[in-house]
């Protein structure tokens, strides 16, 4: 499976594509209770799936800092190390628990530039099996507007599966 899957050998319809990926992911993760290892397997898997992840990774909460996020197991450029619950997209998405699906980052109000690429993106919560917020993960676009409700229910699906059961 491993070297076979990639975004060449998946469907080309999103819905299909994230449900493959999906199905993946769960048989990958079988029996594998560490956080940081489904974590990157998460990152890794669907940024391999996607033309359109520039970016793709989590920020977790910072368990010495409960209100701050700090990178986590990520795919892409350099990315800011911490951020600041409310601050930007991802901290709007921590603090509000609510998946934010941005089309063109310059009109989000304290968007955080860590790559000026990046001009679309989406970031969903990330909760335990306790309901408690862990993390929540970003995925950042260079094309305007690349993430729809499609992204947004197969994104927040996948992690519901992947870190809440
Ligand atoms: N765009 C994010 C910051 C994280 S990075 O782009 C990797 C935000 O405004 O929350």
């Amino acid at each position: 499976m491993a070297e076979a899957f990639n975004d060449k050998v998946l469907p080309a319809d999103k819905a299909q594509r994230y449900a493959a990926v999906a199905e993946e992911i769960a048989a990958v993760l079988e029996g594998e209770p560490n956080l940081i290892a489904r974590m990157a397997t998460v990152a890794s898997m669907l940024a391999a799936s996607f033309e359109t992840y520039f970016w793709t990774g989590f920020y977790v909460v910072d368990p010495d800092k409960p209100d701050e996020l700090v990178v986590g197991p990520y795919q892409g450029t350099l990315g800011c190390l911490r951020i600041a619950f409310g601050r930007g997209v991802c901290g709007t998405a921590a603090r509000s628990r609510q998946t934010q699906v941005v089309p063109d980052v310059s009109a989000f109000p304290g968007h955080i530039a860590c790559d000026s690429r990046s001009v679309s993106e989406i970031v969903v919560p990330v909760v335990d099996v306790q309901g408690h917020l862990i993390a929540v993960f970003d995925v950042d676009s260079e094309a305007q507007a690349a993430f729809d409700s499609v992204d947004a229910e197969w994104l927040e699906r996948i992690l519901q599966d992947t870190f809440a059961n």
